[in-house]
């Protein structure tokens, strides 16, 4: 499924853009944002991070970001993960992977077109996403769409030699206005 925005389309993850997950997943200032990777991040498993993002299994909806125009340019992803059809739910998560786009609205405009989707098209009541206390972007933006804070979790994930929380947030269907 293609999303078109007004400065972004959202498009399925190709093979191709193997090269692009494996420089992103391995830029230490994208990653040490991130909980669950980890420099280091292998080629071969960026293909295949790649292969399994492009086939649909239902559980899962991946899209690259790209800004519009001509030639229009890849510049982060953003997810849907851990569909689950029964209770309505999925998690939420998105990575600017090119950091000059960093602060111009991007992951706004992305995030809101992701969630869009999860809403209208998926047919979820609950969107909710997991991001380190020390991460003040990601924070910032989620809440700037409206997610809530529900819940620290206490030092879950140990990096760079200290302790992180946790914090959980989400947003439900009936806060969901745009
Ligand atoms: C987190 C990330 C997706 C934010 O995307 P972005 O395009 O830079 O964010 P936006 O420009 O859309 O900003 C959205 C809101 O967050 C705020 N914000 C952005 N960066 C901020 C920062 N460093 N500190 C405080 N607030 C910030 C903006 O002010 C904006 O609010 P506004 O509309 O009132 O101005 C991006 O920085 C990124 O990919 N970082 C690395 C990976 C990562 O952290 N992923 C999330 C893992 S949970």
């Amino acid at each position: 499924m293609i999303i078109n925005g007004k400065k972004i389309v959202l498009r399925p993850v190709e093979k191709e853009d193997y090269f692009l997950i494996f420089k992103w997943f391995n830029d230490k200032e994208v990653i040490d944002n991130i909980i669950g990777f980890r420099v280091n991040f292998p080629k071969e498993e960026s293909l295949d991070w790649c292969e399994k993002a492009g086939k649909s299994n239902g559980k899962d909806v991946k899209w690259i970001i790209e800004i519009s125009g001509k030639n229009p340019t890849p510049i982060g992803f953003v997810a849907l993960y851990n569909i689950d059809p029964i209770n309505k739910n999925a998690e939420s998560g998105i990575v600017i992977g090119e950091k000059s786009f960093w602060g111009k609205g991007i992951g706004k405009e992305a995030l809101t077109l992701s969630c869009d989707v999860g809403f209208k098209y998926l047919n979820l009541e609950l969107i909710y996403a997991f991001i380190l206390s020390s991460n003040k972007a990601s924070l910032a933006l989620y809440k700037k769409i409206g997610f809530k804070e529900e819940g620290i979790l206490r030092k879950r994930v140990y990096r760079n030699g200290i302790w992180h929380n946790v914090i959980s947030l989400s947003l439900s269907l009936e806060e969901w206005v745009i």
